[in-house]
């Protein structure tokens, strides 16, 4: 895990791949506005793994779409900005976001096929991906996919560049888009539940492969996961999110071992030693998640959360720090003394 500074806070902003600014996202709905974001702030320092955590419906994949500019024709921008290398990625001209996607800025999904095409062997798709590249000849092109496929762990990967994708396992299948992932040097990394649709021990060895790659290649990594033990085993640092709003963010030792918002202690169970578990799935909390077309009047988790009192009903809370990089929106959460 990368040093424990505070990176989160607005001065640490300025070395930001990612940068997600108080961001709001509607999609316009027959029933009216689902507000899908809500003033979601967010960054994802150089060099460092972020994950994102939520329950379904919580705004996760709405997040990675506005990062890479692929919202549906019905998602409305209510404001903010995505800032990546400090160029807002909702304002980007079609050349420039031509560059951004599946170059600037790769994503590894949670169905490798997504990325793969069933009908061309790996090594063609591994030398077409690098059309960009000019200068390079096609053996050098394959020279390089070969040497990304025997990083990922794919065994003889020369020989294995004349396979198709149904001839490789879905865990290697998954090394594989990671390693096609990879091939444009990418500034971030965005996986999205890439370990989902395996058991438990490619999951295991997928998760460390991208810390390995991870440190190597000194990658920004994005991480999105319902899974709590793989978000510890992983990320620097962690962003909870409910119902479209984030309620709290800072290091992953912070917030999993002081959370400080109602629904994080929910979430852990106030047991952080249960992380140690990466098959960890989210817990079922009592309740159900808000309608976002109609939100609630003040604090959007009061419906479920066991300290809800008069004032969360009526006034939403703010987002306050609570130590250097470590923020919850709750109107309990107060600065705490360092231990
Ligand atoms: N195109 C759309 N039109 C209308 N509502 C949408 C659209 N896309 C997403 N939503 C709604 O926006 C909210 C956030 O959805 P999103 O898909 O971002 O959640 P998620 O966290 O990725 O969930 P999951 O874990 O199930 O993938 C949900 O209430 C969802 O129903
Ligand atoms: S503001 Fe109130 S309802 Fe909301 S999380 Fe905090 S205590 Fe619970
Ligand atoms: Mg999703």
């Amino acid at each position: 895990m990368a040093a424990v500074h505070p990176v989160i806070a607005p001065e640490a902003r300025a070395d930001a791949v990612l940068d997600v600014r108080d961001l709001s996202i509607d999609f316009a709905t027959p029933r009216g506005p689902v507000h899908a974001l809500r003033e979601v702030n967010l960054t994802v320092p150089r060099g460092s793994v972020v994950g994102v955590v939520g329950e379904s419906g919580s705004g996760k994949t709405t997040l990675i779409s506005a990062a890479m500019r692929l919202l549906p024709d019905n998602a409305e921008l209510r404001g903010g900005a995505v800032l990546f290398e400090g160029e807002d990625v909702l304002r980007m001209s079609p050349q420039a976001l031509r560059n951004l996607r599946g170059q600037r800025i790769s994503m590894v999904f949670q169905d490798p096929m997504t990325a793969l095409n069933p009908v061309l062997s790996i090594g063609q798709q591994m030398v077409d991906i690098q059309y960009r590249d000019r200068g390079l000849g096609r053996a050098a092109k394959k020279r390089k996919a070969a040497e990304l496929l025997r990083r990922v762990g794919i065994p003889d990967p020369m020989q294995r560049l004349g396979n198709y994708p149904h001839e490789f396992s879905g865990g290697m299948r998954q090394r594989i888009a990671i390693a096609m992932a990879l091939l444009g040097n990418p500034e971030l990394l965005i996986a999205d539940e890439p370990t989902t649709a395996l058991d438990v021990t490619m999951e295991a060895q997928i998760i460390h492969l991208l810390r390995e790659l991870q440190q190597d290649y000194q990658s920004s990594i994005l991480f999105i996961s319902h899974n709590l033990g793989l978000i510890a085993e992983l990320c620097d640092y962690v962003v909870i999110l409910y119902a479209g709003t984030v309620v709290e963010q800072g290091t992953v030792r912070d917030v999993f071992h002081r959370p400080q918002h109602p629904y994080t202690e929910a979430l852990l169970v106030c047991d952080p030693a249960l992380l140690q578990d990466v098959t960890r799935e989210l817990p079922t909390i009592p309740g159900d998640v808000p309608d976002l077309v109609n939100l609630p009047r003040g604090c959007i988790f009061a419906e479920r959360c066991p300290r809800v009192f008069e004032r969360c009903r009526a006034e939403d809370p703010a987002t306050r720090w609570v130590s250097a990089g470590h923020a919850a929106r709750c109107h309990l959460a107060s600065p705490l003394e360092r231990s």
